[in-house]
């Protein structure tokens, strides 16, 4: 009896001729996983795609709840963006991915497992690596990886093997999740060149925008979104519905030059118009019920985070150890953030919350001020103490 292999199985061209040639060269029963995480390809073709491929069996797995409440919503509460700025959509799901191929493997008594990857990006780092945190036992093949062909070698052989060729012309290579749209290659490979407006399917052009602004009010309970206008959603309804309203106004576009982690530079174009509305958020509800310390030292543990999401190491003690701090700083952080929406951005304009640190008898200079102004002397008295030691004693430390 042929060996089984679990294949990572999106129903494009790499991975319909990875179905073949991995029985071929590897003599092997071929089983597809399908994940859906908010892709919005129709599964049900998907999976009939496989079958007509000669999969043995053909699997299609929701994953969209598992991937907000146990990969994004963490991410959301520790700010997590990759260089500043990409909010990790692709760099998330692969995890999820990589658990659903061993419990697939587990469940069909499967020695192998694989994905479409290429060697020359991220992915493939945390499919490989999560797959070895979680099933070491298991060993993981790259067909794509392996085989060197170009795409026109790739649509020769599927036609050869009567695959049907789908998708093969589309000027982009795409990957799709809740969180975002990943946009590479094509004409985005000039990064002199402006993306074409076609790039982006979730976000209207500034020009298309609506010309009157829309309000957005979220609730947050420790860190996390669970209602908007008041009104409670589960965690799919709530991306999906942010995701609507600020792409139709623009927002989320992102467009950079970033640092793989195998070394090569590469320019990256993403749609995360949820992330765009729900990260600052956030951050604003934070900057509200949290200490300068917190804030601060979080900034530092975002950082790492993001990087260790971004490299593959989402499965590791470290990201664990990061995780209980990140959770540990959310206790407070509930109330109210409202949003503007308007002409590609989103703006943070109300903050409200039961814990808020922002205390307005402190603050004011009006009437009701609580603060004790005749206690700052002696405290800057202490504070510049050192500063004043060290001048009488050593000169002054101008250097201009
Ligand atoms: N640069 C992004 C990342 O590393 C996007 C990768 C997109 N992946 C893809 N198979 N098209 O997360």
């Amino acid at each position: 009896m042929a060996e089984k292999l679990v294949l990572a199985y999106s129903g494009g061209l790499d991975t319909s001729v990875a179905i073949r040639w991995l029985q071929e060269k590897y003599n092997v029963d071929v089983i597809t996983l399908t994940a859906d995480l908010g892709n919005l390809d129709d599964m049900d073709e998907i999976k009939q795609r496989a079958l007509d491929t000669k999969a043995i069996a053909a699997e299609v797995r929701d994953g969209r709840d598992e991937f907000l409440k146990d990969f994004v919503w963490p991410a959301l509460q520790a700010n997590a963006l990759y260089q500043g700025v990409y909010p990790l959509a692709t760099a998330l799901g692969r995890p999820l991915i990589a658990k659903m191929l061993v419990e697939v493997a587990r469940l069909h008594g499967a020695t192998m497992v694989a994905h479409g990857c290429t060697g020359k990006g991220n992915d493939q780092v945390r499919l490989d690596v999560g797959i070895a945190s979680l099933a070491p036992d298991l060993k993981v093949l790259a067909p794509a990886r392996e085989w060197g062909m170009t795409r026109d070698e790739e649509i020769a052989y599927a036609q050869k093997n009567d695959i049907s060729v789908f998708n093969a012309n589309k000027q982009f290579s795409t990957d799709e999740n809740l969180w975002g749209r990943s946009i590479e290659a094509g004409p985005l490979e000039n990064p002199w060149s402006e993306p074409p407006e076609e790039a982006y399917l979730w976000t209207k052009a500034v020009a298309d925008t609506p010309d009157a602004s829309e309000y957005t009010e979220i609730d947050f309970d420790q860190g996390l979104p669970i209602a908007i206008d008041g009104t409670k959603l589960d965690p799919i309804q709530i991306v999906n519905l942010i995701s609507e309203r600020a792409g139709n106004h623009g927002i989320g576009r992102i467009d950079h030059i970033e640092d793989r982690l195998v070394g090569i530079k590469s320019r990256e174009v993403y749609e995360a118009p949820a992330a765009a509305v729900l990260i600052p958020a956030h951050q604003a509800l934070e900057a509200m019920t949290l200490t300068r310390e917190q804030l601060r030292f979080k900034e530092h543990v975002s950082r790492d985070y993001a990087d260790l999401t971004y490299n593959g190491l989402w499965y590791s003690s470290h990201r664990n150890d990061l995780q209980a701090y990140i959770k540990s700083t959310q206790t407070h952080v509930s109330g109210t953030v409202r949003v503007k929406l308007y002409k590609a951005k989103a703006t943070v304009v109300g903050v409200r919350s039961p814990n808020a640190l922002y205390q307005h008898d402190l603050a004011t200079y009006g009437d009701g001020d609580l603060f004790d102004q005749s206690a700052s002397p002696g405290f800057i008295h202490l504070w510049g103490l050192p500063n004043r030691v060290q001048a009488q004693i050593q000169g002054n430390s101008d250097q201009s």
